[in-house]
């Protein structure tokens, strides 16, 4: 009953122009592969090239942040208006790379998530352990949290916008991968949390990603767990090729 979501986080690359060609050589490679929503989050001066040159394919574009005020004396911040304005439908939210460079906290993230949704936009917000804390054994306690403090607030109507995107940190753009057993288990209990909050069927129906070195080798083995349901792929989206056949792993 969940949909695979294959979303790339293109992070700091690409312009304009290399969004085209990007666009350009993935439509063909993945058209006719219907099985799982596509997904591109690219920064923020390519929403506009990246949402005309893949008019009319099955790619969706997606923004990497938010702001949470709809507008104002915010220099350097988008609102989730704008981004709508240019055709994005996803923002991604609460990456990891935002709590550790940019001073991101649950209390931030939280208040991005609901205006975003309040907007209309469709969210992937991420969490994830480091690697002490995964080490230490508290990696159910610490996604327990984040998704406890990050969903304040966010209801159940709602909840049809919301993607996890389960990230450790210790395997984004590291090469170390979450085994699948590891990816599985813990978006289980990230699942098991959303149960606590909003209900089986809610929890059942939300899509939960994989995110950290995902790639055209490992792909197949992750989403072949059950409580995966798509990736959001950070190294591996920035290849054509790499990221078809990520799209090909989610359709078998
Ligand atoms: P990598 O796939 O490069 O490890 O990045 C993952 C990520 O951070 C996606 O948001």
């Amino acid at each position: 009953m969940r949909r695979y979501v294959i979303a790339g986080n293109w992070k700091m690359n690409n312009t304009p122009d290399a969004t085209r060609a990007f666009a350009e050589a993935l439509a063909p490679k993945i058209a006719g592969k219907d099985g799982c929503d596509v997904v591109l989050c690219v920064p923020f001066v390519d929403i506009a090239a990246a949402v005309e040159a893949t008019r009319g394919t099955r790619i969706r574009v997606g923004a990497q942040n938010v702001h949470y005020e709809p507008k104002g004396a915010y220099t350097g911040e988008i609102s989730a208006e704008m981004l709508l304005a240019v055709g994005a439908e996803y923002v991604i939210i609460g990456h990891s790379e935002r709590r550790t460079y940019f001073g991101e906290t649950d209390a931030t993230v939280n208040l991005r998530t609901k205006a975003a949704l309040a907007a209309g936009l469709k969210v992937i917000l991420c969490v994830g352990e480091v690697k002490e804390q995964r080490l230490s054994g508290i990696t159910d306690e610490v996604v327990r949290m984040q998704i406890k403090l990050d969903l304040a607030g966010v209801t159940a109507e709602e909840m049809k916008n919301v993607i996890i995107a389960y990230e450790p940190v210790w395997a984004i753009g590291t090469g170390l991968t979450a085994t699948p057993e590891q990816a599985d288990e813990t978006c289980g209990v990230i699942r098991r949390v959303l149960g606590e909050l909003y209900g089986a069927e809610i929890a059942g129906a939300t899509v939960i990603q994989y995110g950290g070195s995902m790639n055209e080798k490992n792909a197949a083995d992750l989403l072949g767990k059950e409580n995966v349901d798509g990736g959001l792929i950070g190294g591996a989206s920035l290849k054509p090729d790499a990221f078809a056949v990520i799209v090909e792993a989610a359709n078998a």
